[in-house]
């Protein structure tokens, strides 16, 4: 085996993804936690959890909201080639992360966080996250932004318009070295409650990330009319 293919393959076996399930799916209003609402046959959440088995990652944490443990592994707990722990999230996204990587244990040197409702991840999305660890503290997938952007004031008025070729918009999965993201989710609750993305946490701490381009159809399924059209990609 090349160095390089030994190498990721090291990488995958230290590694561990977190995939956060645990918010109430407000927007979508099925009326359950979305990594739980069916779409294309199956629950949302399961199609991650195939395509983190098929990248060759050997263990996968599911945050699920509280009082929801029982009912994920009923729905979740399938015959796959991973190792799969379920823990209840917390209030914020960030909270949810933190709880899944107390539960991942010390050994892993690797995190890939995402999103149950992204269910159109591909396996060497995955893959080419934790390749790009190689040189960054976090590597985020990420798709160009193609709508021209511009800044407006709280009047409306526009301020200036941005470059669009350097203008990224960031996706999960999002690859760290373990104790980078631990480090970061350590920062206090006001600073955890702002975050939008973990990757920011390790930004704002001077860390190296660096964006992987995403397949087009990594869009997360937010409002009915997302889930409408993840259903017709997805069967
Ligand atoms: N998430 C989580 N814990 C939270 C909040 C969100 O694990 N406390 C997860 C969601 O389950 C989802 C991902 O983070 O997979 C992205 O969040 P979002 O799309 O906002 O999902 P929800 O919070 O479930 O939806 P909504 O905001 O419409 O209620
Ligand atoms: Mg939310």
């Amino acid at each position: 085996m090349p160095p390089t293919d030994r190498a990721s393959e090291q990488a995958l076996l230290q590694s561990v993804a977190i995939v956060v399930a645990a918010g109430s799916g407000e927007r979508l209003g099925a009326g359950r936690p979305k990594g739980f609402v069916a779409v294309g046959g199956r629950p949302m959440a399961a199609w991650s959890l195939d395509a983190i088995a098929a990248a060759g990652i050997p263990r996968a944490v599911v945050a699920v909201p509280p009082g929801h443990g029982a009912a994920a592994e009923e729905l979740l707990h399938r015959e796959l080639p991973l190792g799969l722990a379920f823990v209840e999230g917390g209030a914020t996204r960030s909270e949810s992360v933190r709880n899944a990587l107390a539960a991942a244990g010390p050994d892993a040197e690797a995190v890939l966080v995402h999103d149950a409702a992204r269910p159109m991840v591909t396996p060497g999305l995955f893959t080419r996250t934790l390749a790009a660890l190689a040189d960054a503290d976090a590597a985020i997938a990420a798709a160009r932004v193609t709508d021209t952007i511009k800044e407006a004031g709280a009047d409306g008025i526009v301020v200036r318009t941005h470059d669009r070729s350097r203008l990224w918009a960031i996706q999960t999965p999002q690859a760290f070295r373990a104790e980078v993201l631990r480090k970061a989710l350590a920062a206090g609750e006001d600073v955890l409650a702002q975050a939008t993305d973990d990757a920011w946490l390790v930004e704002r701490a001077g860390g190296i990330v660096r964006v992987v381009e995403s397949p087009a159809a990594n869009f997360k399924v937010t409002t009915p009319h997302d889930l409408a059209l993840a259903g017709s990609l997805l069967c």
